[in-house]
């Protein structure tokens, strides 16, 4: 399909308007208004190409993810995995409450292990304050689920950090939390007679966790050695920070492309993420893979997921609102759960790639395309020009010229 021909297609698949249409295809230009709202000294947008993977079924439902990316081969990556996982039935998922951490530090307390039980003895009276500053998440179900409090030995003398954890709903939480968490921090000044310091969020969401799960048929990856080849890298990823990075990195591939799509803080979720993929001790992935009785390859994600669906660029910016309508997403949790799915696919991709045929292949292959286009090249021409630098080895612009040169000369005759 051309580019509009899949436009019309998503269109008709989320029940999108014209100008919802518009909207995420991005073309029709935007409101010259946006980017001043949005942040300072505004000069303009910056376009990063939207596309659209295929073949996700997440919990018996088919999606259409659109994917913001500015790299090669993550879209058709991911909808490769995804078909692949066709046959096992596609994606299953589940995930936690929406809940999110506000951090209070409490300096120069003399007594912290006293401090620390005075606050858990007015929990009550902390939580009512923290949900009076929102009515609004209380009134929707959200609001202070419980307290923690925390006792941390810093360079600088050992701190109180106390901890509110928010039922944040359908939003990613941090304005929310953040309001409550300054809101409390007189009184337990009052309370523990200490100094309070920093009142802000955790990026480490480590209470607000989606997770997917794929079988992949061994028939449907290329066979049992396709199966044990991804095994063996997931096994190298968990025995070695250094190629874990890199494993984790595809994972965000996907789930970033996901969330920028969507409007979504994309190093929010990074930043929960890794420090989550670190919060053993040791730095370990995201994923997990092991075959089940049969030899097929069962693959595994669970990561913090700080998402919303209402609020910030989510609601503001037409792109995305209309990124969330082509989902069609009930809730910030069915979103988190359809992010994992893809993480989990991208990375299913990416190792299964290196452990066959090796990543270069596809990547050369559009990497090709580019070159040969820009050498002028006439689209009926494209595949064939394409394949003959491709399988030269010699993907460069010298090389296809002469190749798109030669085609053009055979074409006339
Ligand atoms: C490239 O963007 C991502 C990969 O490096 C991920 C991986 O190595 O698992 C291919």
């Amino acid at each position: 399909m051309d580019m509009a021909e899949r436009l019309r297609l998503a269109k008709e698949f989320g029940g999108l308007t014209d100008e919802e249409a518009m909207a995420l295809s991005g073309l029709g230009g935007v409101d010259p208004s946006l980017p001043d709202r949005m942040v300072e000294n505004a000069v303009g947008v910056f376009p990063v190409p939207l596309g659209i993977a295929a073949n996700f079924v997440i919990n018996g439902r088919d999606y259409l993810i659109p994917m913001a990316t500015e790299e090669p081969s993550v879209i058709a990556a991911a909808s490769n995995a995804a078909k692949m996982a066709l046959d096992g039935g596609g994606f299953s998922t589940s995930s936690s409450e929406p809940l999110m951490i506000g951090q209070v530090q409490i300096r120069e307390v003399a007594d912290p292990n006293g401090a620390r039980h005075v606050i858990l003895g007015r929990k009550k009276e902390i939580t009512d304050l923290a949900n009076s500053q929102d009515p609004m998440l209380v009134k929707v179900g959200g609001g202070v689920r419980d307290i923690d409090v925390r006792i941390v030995d810093t360079k600088g003398g050992i701190d109180v950090v106390v901890h509110l954890i928010v039922d944040v709903r359908d939003a990613m939480g941090a304005n929310a939390v953040n309001t409550m968490a300054e809101a409390i921090a007189p009184l337990l000044e009052e309370m523990v007679c200490g100094k309070v310091h920093l009142r802000i969020l955790s990026n480490l969401a480590r209470f607000r966790l989606a997770r997917a799960r794929a079988v992949w048929a061994k028939d449907a990856v290329g066979g049992a050695d396709v199966v044990d080849g991804v095994i063996a890298a997931y096994q190298f990823a968990d025995a070695d920070p250094y190629r874990c990075a890199t494993h984790n990195k595809g994972i965000m591939n996907g789930i970033d492309a996901l969330m920028l799509a969507t409007g979504n803080d994309t190093r929010a979720i990074e930043a929960g993420a890794h420090a989550f993929a670190a919060s053993s001790g040791g730095y370990k992935p995201l994923t997990a893979f092991e075959k089940n009785e049969r030899g097929d390859l069962v693959g595994t994600i669970e990561v913090p997921m700080a998402v919303g669906l209402i609020g910030g660029a989510t609601k503001s910016h037409p792109s995305a609102r209309a990124a969330i309508k082509l989902l069609g997403v009930k809730s910030a949790c069915e979103l988190g759960e359809v992010a994992a799915a893809v993480g989990l696919a991208q990375n299913f991709a990416a190792l299964r790639a290196l452990a066959t045929v090796g990543i270069q292949q596809g990547h050369m292959t559009l990497h090709a395309r580019n070159i040969v286009a820009s050498v002028g090249c006439p689209p009926e021409l494209m595949d064939e020009a394409v394949e003959t630098i491709v399988s030269e080895r010699r993907i460069r612009m010298d090389r296809a010229a002469e190749v798109v040169d030669s085609l053009k000369k055979k074409a006339k005759g």
